[in-house]
């Protein structure tokens, strides 16, 4: 049987890393073996990608080309990672996916949705999470959380209004389909965050 494909999204300092942690106790005590991922990323060409696109650099970066290089990662990601993995009867867990190109690509920088929506059907053909987690919080509590974790990267240092367009690009593609989708308060207590997610993934 085919495994299942989980993804977990949010704006920056949201506490991905450490419930992704907490998602991957929950699921090996059930008995399922999970591949864990992240984008841009998850192969040596896909992490020499996200290198690209995390670097600062004097150069302003095209926003067509920042576009291009997620999904020339995503797709290498794919082909080598995820379907091999969920052909296996593996469930994979990944830390972003193209929910974060729409979020940041597309309420970030202003790209066209559509365009991200064909760059979608043509990279992952009917490739879709089953399940999305979106850790919601506020802006600024989130950037301050990630702005202490050191070296700011070319995206941590965009402003507060670039961060709240990809909040807001997160929270309407929840809206329009809340089966795909659940909105965690990552504000909350950790207790609190990772009683929510069990929550959600008996409910799944
Ligand atoms: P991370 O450090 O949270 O793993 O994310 C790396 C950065 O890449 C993060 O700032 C969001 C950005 N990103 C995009 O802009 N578009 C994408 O499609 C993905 C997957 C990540």
């Amino acid at each position: 049987m085919r495994g299942k494909f989980l993804t977990i999204e949010g704006t920056e300092g949201v506490g991905k890393s450490t419930n992704i942690d907490f998602i991957r106790r929950q699921l090996l005590a059930r008995g399922i073996t999970l591949t864990l991922s992240r984008e841009p990323g998850g192969t040596p060409l896909a992490e020499d990608i996200r290198d690209l696109l995390l670097a600062n650099r004097d150069e302003i970066v095209d926003e067509t080309a920042e576009l291009l290089l997620v999904f020339a990662a995503r797709s290498q990601h794919i082909q080598a990672v995820i379907e091999p993995a969920l052909a296996r009867g593996e469930w994979v867990l990944c830390d972003r996916f193209t929910d974060a190109t729409y979020a940041y690509q597309g309420g970030g920088r202003g790209i066209d949705l559509e365009k991200i929506n064909s760059l979608e059907q043509f990279v992952q053909g009917d490739l879709r999470p089953d399940l999305t987690l979106i850790l919601d919080i506020d802006v600024k509590v989130g950037l301050e959380r990630a702005r202490q974790r050191g070296e700011l990267d070319r995206f941590e240092v965009e402003s507060i209004q670039f961060f709240e367009r990809v909040r807001a690009a997160y929270l309407s593609r929840a809206e329009e389909h809340p089966h795909r989708y659940a909105v965690v308060d990552a504000g909350q207590s950790l207790a609190q965050v990772q009683e929510d997610i069990a929550a959600i993934l008996l409910r799944f």
